[in-house]
C-alpha cells in the first residue's frame, strides 16, 4: 500500500516528509518521491527503489529547500516500478503536483479524453490522469478544480495536492484509502497513517470519504466535495511513541509476537464483567442474538484463517450455522444471504479492499455487518454497522501475529456470548471457559519462552523446499495460519492440508526428509491425526507434532513434539499458533529474509 506525507509550516518540509515516509515503510513500496515548493517553483525528485535512494538523491532533503511539500512511497498497481511511474505526478508546466494511494478505476477513458485534448502522458500510471485533469479544470481556484476532478473519477484515492500558484496551502482528499491530517505549532501535516506524524503531534483528524482538507501553515479547513465547509473533531493518539518502534527487538514481528499476551488480555478483559461476557459494541439485544439464523464470516489471509477457526467455535458453542468466505470470492459469487443472516468481516487494517467491498455488498443487500477490526477509525471500522475492536495497537510487521491472536479471542467471546444467550452453554461450562480464556495470556507467555528450542529446530529447515502443515477441524485452521506464516516471510513453499485429505493426491509429494507439521490439539481427533502422521512417516516425512500436554500417544508417530498447555479445545488455536509463528520467524531470520517487509507484500492490501 502506498504511503503519503505532506507538510506546510515554518520548518523545512523535505526532512519532515522523508522522516514521515520512513515511518510508513512498513506499508510496502517499490519507489519514492517528493515535490517541494522552493518559493518560486515546485521541485520534484523521485526514484524507484528504497527510501534511502531518494534520501541520497536529495542529500536528506537539503537540495530541496522549501516549507511546503508532499511525498510518497509507491506500491505499484498500474505500471511497473520505475522512476517515471513514481509519484508525485505533475501537469505539463509542473505547476500542479499530486500523490495518490488507491486506484482510479476509470483512468483509461479519462486518459484517452485528455490525450485527445492534447495532453501528453509520461507514465503508465492511473494517477497521472489526476495531474492533467487538475490542470484542465484549474482556473485559479484549487478547491474548485479539485471538486470538479473528484466528480469525474471513480475508484479509491487518498491524495496530497499542491499548486505552485498557491504556495500558502496544500490539499488532502480521501475516498476509501486511509488519510489523516494533524497540526502542531510548526505547521500542518498530511499522512496515510499515524506513525508518520507521531513525532510531531498526537492530535490527528481522520479524513472521511469524499472530504477535502485545505491545510495552511497554522490552520486547516475541511470541505465536502460540494465545497461546503464542515467541522471535524480531532482525536488524541495515546499510543506510546515506542509502540511504533521496535522496542529493542530485532524485528517488529518478534516484538509483536511478544505483545500477544497483552493484546489477548486487552481484548478479553474489557468484555468480561462480573463473570459474564459484555460486548456492548455489538448493539445486539438477547432477542437480536436469538434471531440470528446464520453467520457469514468474510475476510482475507490470516483474518480468513481466524474465520475458519470461528466456524468450528461458533457452530460448536452456539449451534448457529457459519459460512466462511475469502472476501475476494464473496464479493463476486452472488452469495445467498437470507433473513436472519449476520455478516461478520474481520480485518486488522480495516482497509483491505476486498473485505471493505464485501461489507458494502452485504449492506447494499440490507444486512447488518459486524466489523472485527484493529485500526481505530479505519474504513471498515467506520462503515460497519457495529465494530468490535481488537485492541492490539499498531501492528507494523507485514506478517500479522498479535492482531491475529486478538481476532481469535474476540471471536471466542462472540461465540460464548451467543452460545450462552441461546442456552447452549451451561453456567458451569461457561464459568470454566471464562477461566480458560483468562489463562490464555500467561500460557502464550509460557510458549514464547520456548523460543530458543524452536529457533534450534527452525535452523534445520532454512534450506527446506516444501513444508506441509496438516490437521483436522480447528487443527486444519491452525495449519493454514502456520503455513502462511512460514511462506510469507521465508519464501519457502508450504501447504496446509486437511489431514484426512492428504491421501487423495498430495501425499505423492512427500519425500525422504520432507517436513510435515502435524497439529493435533483436538482430543476427539488425536487418533485420526496419529494415523495421518504414520501415513506420511511411512513415505519418509520428518514429522513435527504440535499437541496438548498429556498426549503422550503421539510420540510413537512424531519425530519432534512441541507441547502446548491444557486449555479448552475451542481455544487451542491461540496456543498452538505460537510455536508455529516462532518457527516461521526463525526460518526466515535464518535465511536472512526481510522479516518485517517481505518481498511482494504490503501490510494492507487496499487495492483489488
Ligand atoms: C497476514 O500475515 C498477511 N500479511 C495477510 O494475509 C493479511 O492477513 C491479509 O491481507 C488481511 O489483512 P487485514 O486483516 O488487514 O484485512
Amino acid at each position: 500500500m502506498c504511503g503519503i506525507v505532506g507538510y506546510i509550516g515554518k520548518k523545512q518540509a523535505a526532512p519532515i516528509i522523508l522522516d514521515g515516509l520512513a515511518k510508513l515503510e512498513y506499508r510496502g513500496y517499490d519507489s519514492a518521491g517528493m515535490a517541494i515548493y522552493d518559493g518560486e517553483k515546485i521541485n520534484i525528485k523521485k526514484s524507484v527503489g528504497r527510501l534511502n535512494v531518494l534520501e541520497n538523491l536529495t542529500h536528506g532533503g537539503e537540495t530541496m529547500p522549501g516549507v511546503l511539500g508532499i511525498g510518497h512511497t509507491r506500491w505499484a498497481t498500474h505500471g511497473a516500478p520505475s522512476d517515471e511511474n513514481s509519484h508525485p505526478h505533475f501537469n505539463k508546466d509542473e505547476t500542479i503536483a499530486v500523490v495518490h494511494n488507491g486506484i482510479i478505476e476509470n483512468y483509461l477513458p479519462l486518459k484517452k479524453k485528455m490525450m485527445d485534448k492534447g495532453y501528453e502522458f509520461r507514465s503508465e500510471t492511473d494517477t497521472e490522469v489526476l495531474a492533467h485533469l487538475l490542470d484542465y479544470y484549474y482556473k485559479g481556484n484549487p478547491l474548485e478544480a479539485i471538486t470538479k476532478v473528484l466528480h469525474r473519477v471513480e475508484g479509491s484515492y487518498a491524495l496530497g495536492i499542491m499548486f505552485a500558484e498557491h504556495p500558502d496551502e496544500i490539499f488532502a482528499v480521501r475516498k476509501d484509502s486511509p488519510l489523516i491530517v494533524g497540526q502542531n505549532d510548526d505547521g500542518c501535516f498530511i499522512a496515510s497513517d499515524v506513525p508518520a506524524v507521531l513525532k510531531y503531534t498526537r492530535t490527528v483528524t481522520y479524513v472521511e470519504n469524499q472530504e477535502i482538507v485545505r491545510l495552511r501553515d497554522d490552520h486547516m479547513h475541511f470541505y465536502t466535495v460540494d465545497e461546503e465547509e464542515i467541522q471535524k473533531t480531532p482525536v488524541t493518539i495515546d499510543w506510546d511513541a515506542n509502540a511504533a518502534e521496535k522496542g529493542g527487538y530485532e524485528h517488529f514481528m518478534l516484538k509483536e509476537m511478544y505483545e500477544q499476551p497483552k493484546t489477548v488480555n486487552d481484548t478479553i478483559s474489557p468484555r468480561i464483567k462480573e463473570n459474564d461476557i459484555v460486548i456492548e459494541e455489538l448493539n445486539m439485544s438477547d432477542e437480536d442474538i436469538l434471531a440470528v439464523k446464520k453467520i457469514h464470516i468474510v475476510a482475507c489471509g490470516s483474518a480468513y484463517h481466524t474465520g475458519v477457526t470461528a466456524k468450528y467455535v461458533i457452530e460448536g458453542l452456539a449451534r448457529i450455522p457459519v459460512e466462511v468466505d475469502v472476501a475476494s470470492e464473496f464479493r463476486y459469487r452472488n452469495p445467498i444471504l437470507e433473513e436472519g443472516a449476520l455478516v461478520v468481516v474481520i480485518s486488522q487494517s480495516g482497509e483491505t479492499a476486498d473485505t471493505l467491498a464485501a461489507l458494502r455488498e452485504s449492506q447494499a443487500r440490507g444486512f447488518k455487518v459486524l466489523g472485527i477490526v484493529n485500526v481505530v477509525g479505519s474504513s471498515i471500522a467506520r462503515e460497519a454497522d457495529n465494530v468490535m475492536y481488537t485492541w492490539a495497537g499498531p501492528e507494523i510487521a507485514v506478517a500479522t501475529t498479535k492482531a491475529y491472536s486478538a481476532q481469535l479471542v474476540a471471536l471466542y467471546l462472540l461465540a460464548m456470548k451467543f452460545g450462552k444467550v441461546r442456552g447452549k452453554i451451561s453456567d458451569a461450562e461457561f464459568k470454566e471457559m471464562l477461566n480458560d480464556l483468562k489463562c490464555l495470556p500467561d500460557q502464550i507467555e509460557l510458549l514464547l519462552g520456548n523460543k530458543e528450542r524452536i529457533q534450534r529446530f527452525a535452523n534445520r529447515y532454512v534450506g527446506a523446499k516444501d513444508v506441509f502443515f496438516i490437521g483436522r477441524g480447528i487443527d486444519y485452521a491452525i495449519s493454514m495460519e502456520g503455513s502462511l506464516k512460514l511462506k510469507e516471510i521465508s519464501y519457502i513453499h508450504s501447504e496446509a492440508y486437511a489431514a484426512g485429505e492428504l491421501k487423495h493426491g498430495t501425499i505423492s509429494l512427500i519425500e525422504e526428509g520432507t517436513l510435515v507439521a502435524a497439529v493435533s490439539t483436538q482430543p476427539a481427533l488425536f487418533q485420526k491425526t496419529i494415523s495421518n502422521m504414520v501415513e506420511v512417516k511411512a513415505r519418509g516425512a520428518f514429522v513435527l507434532a504440535v499437541t496438548c500436554e498429556g498426549n503422550k500417544e503421539i510420540e510413537k508417530a512424531a519425530d519432534y513434539v512441541i507441547y502446548i498447555p491444557e486449555t479448552n479445545p475451542y481455544f487451542a488455536n491461540s496456543l498452538a499458533i505460537i510455536p508455529l509463528q516462532l518457527f516461521g520467524y526463525y526460518v526466515a531470520v535464518g535465511k536472512g529474509c526481510d522479516v518485517d517487509k517481505p518481498r511482494n507484500l504490503a501490510k494492507s492490501v487496499t487495492v483489488e
